[in-house]
């Protein structure tokens, strides 16, 4: 089923998608990012095609996932029904191209981009949650990138500075700039989103091969 309708982006298969963004367009603007709150804007306006998800994705592989959804509390509430529907839609990958340690350390989806539910050549955004205890090392990519934290905590690197992860948050990482995400006793929800050079390379920081 594909929908060509312009502005018109609810209806029961597509899962409340742009009240969904519209929420993420408000905590952005509470925070000052007000290039990102125009791209979601311009996206939602721009886009026209929605291409909900044909099957049901299994999703209780993912060991935490519900229990993080669960987990989503607090200010972050208003995201808790949007992300634990869009969650059934979209197709979850685990990690893999990473370095060997770490396999398997995180899972993530696309909701807007080519594997997502909407397309969209100047932005992308999903879904990532990080398993407990491990340690996403420090990487980097040509994509300017934002996550919102939802759910659960941990201890975030950009650059040389550390700051606590927790639900609310915003980070903002500049293209080229190295990131390092530790969890420990939780696992970690969130939305991410990637704009600018978003088919640029990416990278671990110490292995830029
Ligand atoms: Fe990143």
């Amino acid at each position: 089923m594909i929908f060509h309708v312009k502005n018109k982006m609810i209806s029961s298969r597509e899962i409340q998608l742009s009240s969904f963004i519209n929420e993420i367009i408000k905590v952005f603007s509470m925070h000052h990012h007000k290039e990102m709150e125009e791209e979601l804007k311009f996206f939602l306006n721009d886009n026209d095609a929605i291409l909900p998800s044909e099957e049901m994705i299994r999703i209780d592989f993912i060991p935490d996932l519900k229990y993080s959804l669960e987990n989503i509390k607090g200010d972050m509430i208003r995201f808790a029904d949007y992300t634990a529907k869009i969650s059934e839609h979209v197709q979850w990958h685990v990690a893999d191209k990473v370095p060997e340690f770490f396999e398997g350390g995180y899972y993530f989806s696309e909701i807007i981009g080519d594997s997502g539910l909407v397309p969209s050549k100047n932005i992308r955004m999903g879904l990532y949650l990080q398993n407990q205890n491990v340690d996403y090392p420090s990487h980097a990519h040509e994509a300017e990138e934002f996550y919102l934290i939802l759910s659960g905590n941990g201890s975030w690197q950009i650059g040389d500075s550390w700051f606590d992860a927790i639900p609310g948050r915003i980070f903002h990482h500049q293209p080229g700039e190295s990131h390092r995400m530790i969890t420990e006793s939780e696992p970690l929800l969130g939305i991410w989103i990637w704009t600018g050079l978003i088919e640029g390379r990416y990278w671990f920081i110490g292995h830029e091969d």
